[in-house]
């Protein structure tokens, strides 16, 4: 079927053995020269991978590329995956299987990889994957038009996994979805890593640490508030060493404030940091910025001195420890979240041990919890993978159990007490017999879901959508609070 620009068309799956979905409307835009294609990209692992598959639709725009749920539909298929353990990586290996027969039923399809594995694979892969057209890092995203040119071209398939210079790094203005009607989004503030975390296959992926200019930032941040952004997440893999590429020309805790009098944007979140730059300036932040919600993810990684020496994160827990009364002397609701590995090259029972006591004395709102494991061409990788498989298992578990109860515990404080939620939008319609209702979702400054309903009805949906409203809460379940607008 040809495509005529301006019209309405109902398109169908190309491939009904493969993937069965519901017939779509899409429009196709009539002032680009290019035909009209259509681009399906999964996203794995963290969130600055979702930030780049973002940019990838971005860099695709002007090829007249519309994101598809729908892999059977797409011109190209990409995965953007993530390396940070070895799970996350098999998982993208059998998705691309799955995804393998579309290739034979579609001669113009393009099937490639983008993220961390592919930085960590490049031609690797393409002699691993027959079929696989593309491999590109996550510097190469912008160059996308080219690399799918070259694709196209007589040289065939393509691996581009080059580091670009960090002088020679530049960041291209993040344009909104405007029809993603976002309440909140992500900006990426910086790329790379300059720690040497010895477990960590970041610093490999990503590259060395540039930082976007301040400007930059601003300047993306006001557009997304232009299109109805309430909150954004400042990204990065150690946002706290922010600006220390360009000599600290601005700091991490001065970028917030120039974040917090960008008006409309109501709230502002930050991740990732490292307890080595998380400096009193920054925690005197909170309390101080309007924006700055309370919530703070500090990765500890282990509770052991001996242990986080091995993964040279350069600090103790008493540092740590110092760090976290500071935050809540400051903010005394804060809520704080950690990344845990359990079962480090070395890690004696002793010492996980230490891991379980720092989780009852720090209590957290919640934690990640990972079993270790080694990634290619880190420090730690060389190490003796000295703890046994089951007893990795069982120390997650035992982790896992002991948050569970200390997060249930934490939630249960919420009940009685009314709370400032940044409503995202309806999270399901309630079927009530004579009437129905929206149950609506949204967050609490200490990034908890709340659960409340109103009366069915555009009206309620669009006039309550990034709007901070007041809720009672009645009820606190595992992961989320249930409750009743009070204003
Ligand atoms: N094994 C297990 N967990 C890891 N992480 C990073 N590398 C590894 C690894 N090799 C975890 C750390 C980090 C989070 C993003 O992933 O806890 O903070
Ligand atoms: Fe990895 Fe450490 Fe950098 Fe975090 S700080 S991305 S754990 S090397």
């Amino acid at each position: 079927m040809t495509l005529s620009p301006g019209r309405w068309y109902v398109t169908r799956p190309t491939d009904p053995r493969v993937y069965t979905l519901e017939p779509t409307l899409v429009s196709v835009r009539s002032d680009s020269p290019h035909p009209p294609r259509y681009v399906h990209v999964q996203t794995f692992g963290c969130q600055m991978n979702v930030y780049d598959t973002d940019r990838i639709f971005q860099a695709l725009e002007p090829l007249n590329y519309t994101p598809t749920d729908d892999p059977a539909r797409a011109n190209l298929i990409l995965l953007n995956t993530c390396s940070v353990r070895d799970k996350a990586e098999q998982k993208m290996m059998s998705q691309l299987g799955r995804l393998a027969p579309l290739k034979e039923y579609n001669d113009d399809l393009v099937l490639g990889v983008a993220g961390c594995v592919a930085q960590q694979e490049g031609e690797r892969l393409l002699k691993k994957v027959p079929y696989l057209d593309l491999v590109f890092g996550p510097d190469h995203v912008q160059e996308l038009p080219k690399l799918l040119e070259r694709v196209r071209s007589d040289e065939g398939r393509v691996s581009e996994t080059t580091f670009f210079k960090r002088k020679n790094y530049e960041f291209i203005e993040a344009k909104p979805r405007e029809s993603a009607e976002k309440v909140s989004e992500f900006v990426t503030i910086m790329k790379g890593c300059d720690k040497v975390c010895t477990f960590c296959i970041v610093p490999f992926t990503r590259g060395r640490e540039v930082s976007k200019s301040r400007e930059l930032i601003v300047k993306e941040v006001e557009n997304l508030v232009e299109v109805g952004v309430k909150e954004v997440t400042l990204l990065g893999q150690n946002v706290n060493s922010y600006g220390k590429d360009k000599d600290r020309e601005v700091h991490f805790d001065e970028l917030l404030r120039a974040v917090d009098e960008i008006e409309g944007l109501e709230r502002v979140r930050f991740t990732t940091s490292h307890p080595m730059d998380c400096t009193d300036g920054l925690i005197d932040c909170f309390g101080e910025l309007r924006t700055l919600a309370e919530y703070f993810h500090l990765p500890v990684q282990s509770g052991s001195d001996r242990v986080l020496e091995a993964m040279r994160r350069h600090y103790t827990i008493d540092h740590y420890r110092d760090r976290v009364a500071r935050l809540r002397e400051r903010a005394p609701d804060i809520a704080l979240s950690t990344d845990i590995i359990v079962g480090f090259p070395g890690e004696t029972e002793e010492e996980f041990e230490e891991t379980m006591a720092l989780l009852r004395e720090v209590r957290y709102d919640s934690i990640f919890a990972f079993k270790y494991s080694p990634r290619p061409g880190t420090k730690a990788s060389e190490m003796e993978d000295t703890v046994p498989e089951p007893d990795k298992t069982r120390r997650l578990d035992q982790v896992l159990k002991l948050q569970n109860q200390i997060t249930a515990e934490k939630m249960q404080t919420y009940t009685g007490k009314t709370l400032e939620v940044l409503v995202e939008g309806p999270s399901r319609s309630v079927d009530k017999g004579q009437s129905h209702e929206w149950q609506m979702m949204g967050r609490t400054r200490t990034n908890v879901i709340v659960n409340f309903r109103v009366p069915m009805g555009d009206f309620w949906n669009n006039r309550l959508k990034g709007e901070l409203i007041k809720v009672r809460i009645d009820e606190a379940k595992a992961h989320s609070l249930y409750g009743q607008v009070v204003a």
